[in-house]
């Protein structure tokens, strides 16, 4: 034991001294370390009075895209620039890993893809990611339809209930309504599970809700004291996040259990002749059961679920709710969506054909990503030292980090830089179909709306890491074409069928984050049912 803890030792100092020794020369190599990096030094204030992401931003402006931001004892490397961006999560992605966020959400994804090892990262994804493919995307219309029209019948009755006298009008918190619109999506699509959040409450949605409250407000309290022993027992909060997780566990693990137990090889044939119109259950579970067969692991299977549910929920309901709130703010853009929708659907539903031709719902949606991602930062930890580029606007001669160095990645900044974008902070859904040739946006190839689905939604790619909406590299969003297709869908039915105002002033709407931007008391609007209905 002695023997082996020495050896343990041992080649941990040599890893250290290998670590030191390419510090060292890799410092000597590049134009500067980190010692040399802009320091940002902010008050704490700035860090509890306001979303960090804020107060990311002004000290971009002021120290350059890639400073070091102290923060009592820990510091943090905070990066708002493509070149950089690319290199550390596409050409050195694997020099990183989560970091500070994995910590955070391993409790309750296990190893789910966001906080996974390397080694089962790699396993899973090469699993998961095939069962995103065209066919399954084009079965999960339906289901974002379905969806979406049970949250336009509960507004018309709502409407309904008003009485008859005039002009009919509720007043309405729509992000609560896009929040359980995009869990039933969610459920449907990945477990064929309907949670009906939409029209009642049960444990299960509940607990989703409490899970989610948890994973924000771990992501948000600097001092991880649920790690403290026996803090899951003594703390309330935390006794409750354990009761919660047993709920979505258990509930999760029997859909495992009934996924194995129905399997049937007509279903496989089916899938695998991606024949999923005539599947009943066309979800990526039924996908990862019957393409896998019974050798799957049930624990890693859960993992894989539960890290859906979570990353593929609020993320999309924040999209719904800022597209609905810039739109409330830009009536002109309000009238030309809805001409769209008008002129595609007249007062039909949307179709995975239809969705190609809405063109302007689909720029919203992006638009709407860019002003406010989901999440606003990316999180790394270098697990080797490394030479961060020069940036764009940066030094040029770029900086050496030592291995454990915390990285922000700031989809915010690089989405509002005023080095990339024109009017950065202006709602324009149009910016997108403008030929880039600028020599100052290098790389910006335009968007070219005759490709396929897929290349119908502006990304990384094209911007060359100026817009992230889905990050980049290996560790990219699976779910991104889901979520833009899912998001057109809804938001054109609802300008379908209603007129929107905000019922406060846009200020009221005050902003939050955790994992994602929300509001801090909802997204109240007054709604109307559309008088130019045909
Ligand atoms: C990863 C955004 C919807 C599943 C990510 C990442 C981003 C992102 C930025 C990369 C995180 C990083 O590099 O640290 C979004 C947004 C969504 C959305 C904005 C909605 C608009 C979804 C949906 C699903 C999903 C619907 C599943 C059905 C995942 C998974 C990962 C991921 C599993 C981890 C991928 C990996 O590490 O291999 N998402 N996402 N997301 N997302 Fe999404």
């Amino acid at each position: 034991r002695c023997q082996s803890f020495n050896t343990d030792k041992q080649r941990k100092s040599n890893r250290n001294l290998l670590d030191n020794a390419s510090n060292l020369l890799t410092n000597f190599l590049s134009g500067g370390s980190i010692g040399s990096m802009p320091i940002a030094e902010g008050a704490v204030t700035d860090l509890f009075g306001r979303p960090l992401f804020f107060s990311l931003y002004d000290w971009f402006l002021e120290h350059g895209s890639v400073y070091k931001l102290a923060f009592g004892p820990k510091a943090f490397v905070v990066v708002s620039d493509p070149i950089v961006a690319r290199h550390i999560l596409r050409e050195n992605a694997f020099s990183y890993d989560k970091g500070v966020l994995a910590d955070i959400l391993e409790p309750i994804m296990g190893k789910g893809l966001i906080p996974a090892d390397l080694d089962t990262w790699k396993q899973r994804r090469r699993v998961i990611a095939p069962g995103f493919h065209a066919s399954y995307l084009e079965a999960m219309v339906k289901i974002f339809r379905t969806c979406s029209e049970r949250t336009i019948s509960k507004i018309n009755q709502l409407l309904e209930q008003e009485g008859n006298d005039g002009q009919k009008l509720i007043e309405l918190d729509l992000e609560a309504e896009f929040s359980n619109l995009a869990l039933d999506i969610i459920g449907l699509g990945v477990f064929n599970y309907d949670f009906g959040s939409v029209t009642k409450e049960s444990p299960v949605i509940k607990a989703v809700y409490g899970t989610l409250f948890e994973a924000e407000h771990r992501s948000t309290f600097y001092i991880p004291y649920w790690k403290v022993p026996l803090a899951s027992y003594i703390v309330p909060r935390q006794r409750k996040f354990q009761s919660d997780l047993k709920v979505i566990n258990a509930c999760l693990d029997e859909l495992i259990r009934n996924a194995k137990e129905s399997r049937q090889e007509t279903d496989v044939e089916k899938l695998q002749q991606r024949d999923y119109l005539n599947l009943k259950d066309a979800s990526l579970l039924r996908f990862l059961v019957d393409m896998r067969g019974a050798d799957v692991d049930d624990r890693q299977l859960r993992d894989d679920l539960m890290t859906m549910l979570i990353a593929g929920h609020e993320t999309t309901a924040a999209v719904l709710t800022w597209a609905t709130f810039l739109l409330s703010q830009n009536p002109d853009k309000m009238r030309k969506a809805q001409a769209e929708v008008d002129s595609v659907l007249g007062t039909g539903t949307p179709t995975y054909e239809s969705l190609k031709k809405l063109q302007y719902i689909r720029l919203i949606v992006v638009e709407s990503l860019r002003l406010y991602p989901q999440p606003p930062l990316l999180i790394r930890r270098s697990l080797k030292p490394d030479v961060l580029p020069g940036g764009y606007k940066g030094d040029k001669d770029g900086y050496a980090i030592p291995a454990g160095t915390d990285v922000f990645l700031s989809v915010y900044n690089l989405h509002r830089s005023p080095y990339f974008w024109e009017r950065p902070d202006e709602f324009e859904p149009e910016r997108f179909l403008v030929q880039r040739t600028n020599e100052q946006i290098e790389g910006w190839a335009g968007f070219d709306p005759s490709r396929s689905l897929g290349a119908l939604y502006p990304n990384e790619i094209i911007s060359d890491f100026a817009f992230l909406p889905f990050g980049g590299g290996p560790r990219k969003c699976v779910g991104d074409q889901f979520a833009l297709m899912e998001s057109t869908v809804a938001l054109a039915m609802l300008l379908q069928n209603f007129d929107v105002q905000l019922k406060g002033t846009p200020d009221s709407v005050e902003l939050v984050t955790g994992a994602t931007i929300h509001t801090k008391n909802g997204l109240w609007c007054k709604l109307t049912k559309r008088s130019n209905l045909h």
